[in-house]
């Protein structure tokens, strides 16, 4: 028998690289998602242009009252029976109200080993620190920020000579690994 396929909206707020990915592994054929719909806090997102290459249905909201925003977006996620949120460069939090409401699953990934160094500006921290090992993590998404039950987690070496941008561009390598991985892991 065929497994249906879990309807699945990506939302996002800038390159869209994890998002790019994620339409990519949703068209593989082990793949238990269909990216259906894409949201973003900003119309000059450049990741809103994989919806337009492969005719995803996006939408942008400014997010100015957020209350009035999340029914909205709840409401459209009920309608398209979106069952799984990705939350990929996403630089909103969502509310308690939200995540209680959504009747799925909601995860993030964010590019340290959490829980340590949670928020922006991750890599740059983690050099100042002088720490040997970053990576990235996927989680679940609780109402505070990059926190929530991990799902899986990649860990690098940092080397000497790493720079925030040398280890932003291992680290989102890795992060295109793991995201699918993850999708897999809550999903089977
Ligand atoms: C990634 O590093 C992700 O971990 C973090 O924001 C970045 C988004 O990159 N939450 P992209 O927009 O997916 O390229």
């Amino acid at each position: 028998m065929v497994k249906k396929k879990i309807k699945t909206a990506v939302f996002i707020s800038g390159k869209g690289s994890n998002l790019k990915n994620l339409i990519k592994f949703s068209k593989s054929k082990n793949s238990p998602i269909t990216v259906n719909l894409i949201f973003s806090n900003n119309k000059h997102a450049k990741g809103l242009l994989y919806g337009y290459k492969h005719k995803i249905e996006k939408k942008v909201f400014s997010f100015k009252n957020i209350k009035i925003t999340e029914k909205k977006i709840l409401n459209i996620l009920f309608k398209k029976e979106i069952k799984l949120i990705c939350l990929a460069g996403f630089m909103k939090l969502l509310s308690k109200n939200f995540i209680e409401k959504f009747n799925g699953k909601i995860i993030n990934i964010h590019p340290s080993l959490l829980p340590r160094f949670k928020g922006l500006d991750t890599h740059r921290r983690v050099l100042q620190s002088k720490e040997n090992f970053s990576g990235c993590t996927v989680h679940y998404v609780s109402s505070k920020l990059d926190s929530g039950k991990i799902i899986i987690q990649k860990k690098i070496k940092i080397k000497k000579k790493d720079t925030v941008r040398s280890l932003q561009k291992r680290i989102l390598k890795e992060e295109h690994k793991i995201y699918p991985k993850a999708i897999i892991k809550i999903l089977n």
